[in-house]
């Protein structure tokens, strides 16, 4: 290991003297100066460790050579020689951030141990500091792995419920992005009701995930090219139930569920499953629901052609307050046609 540098400064020559023997007879390597400025200087090129100096001094004192050097380097370590009437500036100098104070005349043993004990504090300092710097960049590293995983899980969960969603609407309307369509105009009318950012999350789950509860109906009956029997109806109509029991105990889906139990109930409490009434049924399912009958009469489907944007606007507008919230078909109405025109050109985009 290389011998340390010690900064020797003092304007008493065989106070220098001595002090110079001393460190250079226990391997130190040694720089000498007069006075504060001159050791100023030699600190500024040399950056020594370990530095001791006398207080009283021409030109500049200790205590100001004390100040500028910790200001070129606040890891430097710095003892103080002091006279046995002058305890007061050297309380003043650790103030300053001096390691330590020695009092003259000087004993041989005290001062190396003080330089030893002051050097070694200044390498824990600077350890600790190293140390404290790594940690910040750890942790800076793992939350930027933590963001870049959670946005990766987003992603991947987001496809996962669109493939779902579509899955769903190959199995039960045979029309393709239906879901993309109603997630489209679902999310416009939120935004132009108000609804806030969270809850816009929870209503796109439930506007993808709405028919979940489809997958547990019989083919017999979802796929059944006629009209259905009052008795097949009745099993047709449990899917919002079943779709609630599926997704209520999968936490990242618990948002989905206002939607998916409430997506056939009616403003006058003619819907299904519960016949809730007005604001009784969750704002989301609300929405959804003129959404959904805005597309089912816009697109075709099997057994029903499609009709004008127009003809739709007016058919939501005269099932305000009945099938529908009249809060949500004003605000629906406010929006543009041309905008959903555009929802559903991108809909069918790849
Ligand atoms: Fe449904």
């Amino acid at each position: 290991m290389d011998k340390p540098q010690v900064l020797i400064v003092d304007d008493d020559r065989r106070v220098r003297d001595v002090l110079h023997e001393i460190f250079l007879s226990n391997g130190y390597k040694c720089l000498v100066a007069q006075n504060g400025r001159e050791g100023l200087e030699m600190f500024g090129t040399a950056r020594p460790p370990l530095t001791v100096t006398d207080v009283k001094m021409p030109v500049m004192d200790g205590v100001e050579f004390l100040k500028a050097a910790r200001q070129k380097d606040p890891d430097a370590a710095i003892i103080i020689l002091t006279g046995v009437g002058d305890v007061k500036t050297a309380i003043e100098s650790l103030k300053h951030g001096a390691h330590d104070f020695i009092l003259k005349p000087v004993n041989v043993e005290e001062l190396l141990i003080a330089a030893e004990r002051a050097l070694e504090r200044r390498e824990l300092l600077i350890e600790r500091r190293e140390y404290q710097v790594t940690l910040e960049r750890r942790v800076e590293e793992a939350t930027r792995d933590l963001d870049a995983a959670y946005t990766k899980l987003q992603d991947t969960y987001r496809a996962t419920l669109e493939a779902l969603g579509s899955a769903l609407d190959t199995r039960d309307v045979g029309t393709q992005s239906h879901s993309r369509r109603v997630h489209g105009y679902s999310l416009s009318i939120a935004r132009t009701h108000g609804v806030p950012g969270h809850q816009l999350e929870d209503l796109e789950q439930g506007v993808l995930l709405h028919d979940i509860g489809k997958i547990g109906i019989p083919d017999a009956i979802l796929l059944k090219p006629g009209p259905l029997t009052p008795e097949e109806w009745k099993i047709m109509r449990t899917h919002p139930e079943i779709g609630k029991r599926l997704i209520e105990r999968i936490p990242f889906l618990r948002g989905a569920v206002p939607v998916v139990w409430c997506h056939h109930e009616r403003w006058d409490g003619t819907g299904y499953p519960r016949g809730l009434r007005r604001e009784a049924i969750p704002l989301a399912a609300r929405i959804f629901a003129v959404a959904d009958a805005f597309d089912a009469m816009t697109f075709d489907r099997p057994y029903s052609r499609a009709i004008s944007f127009a003809a739709a606007r007016t058919e939501i507008h005269r099932c305000a307050a009945t099938h529908f919230d009249p809060a949500v078909v004003a605000t629906f109405l406010s929006i543009p046609e041309s905008l959903f025109e555009d929802i559903r050109r991108r809909s069918l985009e790849p």
